[in-house]
């Protein structure tokens, strides 16, 4: 089985000869090929377009090489179905015109999303794995309940998530409600993406990291439970909870098979805590991509000397890839972890 892709192997936390390694928000407005296919679609007709997506990503996947390709498509438009109003305002991020404040907001909301809602995320999948060589790991993605209610109750992007704490904490049934719902749309997009083809989902929790971790377990980890276990058995999932290493403990109980892990502990720390049970991905701090390729090659040879021969660690970065990086230190990233496989251990 040689045409297995490494990422497969180390999510089973079997040995592979070297650490995977492909990179959150690996397309992107940081590379020209994107930026042409930009000018001629907005961003969410792109979504909803699998031969523009695959393509995207195929190019992504062809300038690094990489060993997975995350399909392109984003977070938030499962909203859509679910009865929000989205929008992406060039320069602003995303905007939802009718965001969920109180108890009336939940009876306009779908109680569950059907399939063919959201039949071109499958198609991308499929049209994805088509394009993208087979030793190479297809991963589908969605956001994770939290993250999605936060984008949900804001209205948009935030800094303090002040209204989603509100709601969560003064209208504790309320909040448990939307977030089973938001859970099990989820639900229906990652069985459905794993039904066409993705080898693997990551589940993005973006900014569950604004919370204590007394309040995610009360508020958030049921939830987040409540999905994974839907995908057991399915395809491995990698649980990526950004923003606050306190909370590393509460993800370790939950029943992923990774744990994304961003820059702010050591990769060392991250392991001990999260313990032999998962596969560890991350964490290169993504501003490294902005400053030098000696420099990229030290801080991607610390990340490895620290974890790269621990079964099941997949080189990633500890957040997204910024829209400033210059394309060539991404690549040049990508061959750094590449060569450590040829290193004697
Ligand atoms: O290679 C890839 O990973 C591409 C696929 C991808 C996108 N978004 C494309 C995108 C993935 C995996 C995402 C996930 C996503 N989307 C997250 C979780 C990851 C993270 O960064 O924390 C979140 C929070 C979103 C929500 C979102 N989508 C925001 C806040 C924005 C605007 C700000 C930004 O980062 O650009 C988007 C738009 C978006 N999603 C773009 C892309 C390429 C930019 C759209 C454009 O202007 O062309």
């Amino acid at each position: 089985m040689t045409d297995e892709p490494l990422l497969l192997r180390a999510l089973r936390l079997e040995p592979t000869p070297r650490p995977p390694i492909w990179l959150m928000r690996q397309a992107g407005r940081y590379m020209p090929e994107y930026r042409a296919v930009r000018d001629r679609v907005s961003f969410l007709e792109l979504c909803r377009t699998p031969r523009l997506c695959a393509q995207v990503m195929a190019d992504a996947v062809g300038a690094l090489d990489v060993d997975a390709a995350i399909i392109f498509s984003d977070i938030l438009p499962i909203l859509i179905p679910l009865g929000f109003d989205l929008d992406y305002l060039p320069g602003d991020g995303p905007l939802i015109r009718n965001p969920f404040r109180a108890a009336e907001d939940l009876s306009r909301i779908a109680e569950t999303i059907d399939p063919d809602q959201i039949s071109y995320i499958f198609e991308t999948v499929a049209e994805t794995r088509r394009v993208i060589p087979r030793r190479k790991a297809v991963i589908g993605f969605a956001g994770a309940p939290f993250t999605l209610a936060s984008y949900a109750v804001e209205g948009g992007g935030s800094r303090l998530f002040a209204r989603t704490k509100t709601l969560m904490r003064s209208a504790p049934e309320l909040w448990s409600r939307f977030m089973d719902r938001l859970a099990d749309a989820v639900a229906v997009s990652l069985l459905g993406q794993i039904a066409s083809g993705a080898d693997a989902v990551q589940i993005f929790d973006s900014w569950a990291g604004a919370l204590a971790p007394d309040e995610y377990r009360t508020f958030v980890a049921p939830h987040t439970e409540r999905l994974l276990t839907r995908l057991r058995g399915k395809a491995p999932v990698i649980y990526f909870c950004a923003g606050n290493p306190a909370l590393l403990p509460e993800a370790a109980r939950l029943s992923a098979d990774a744990l994304g892990i961003d820059w702010r502990l050591s990769i060392r720390e991250a392991c001990r805590i999260v313990g032999p049970k998962f596969a560890v991905q991350g964490n290169l701090d993504p501003t490294v991509l902005l400053t030098d390729k000696k420099t990229i090659r030290a801080e991607a040879a610390r990340i490895l000397n620290a974890a790269g021969r621990r079964p099941g660690f997949i080189f990633n970065l500890g957040h997204g890839v910024l829209k400033e990086t210059p394309v060539e230190h991404a690549v040049e990233l990508v061959r750094a972890v590449k060569e450590f496989a040829l290193s004697p251990s």
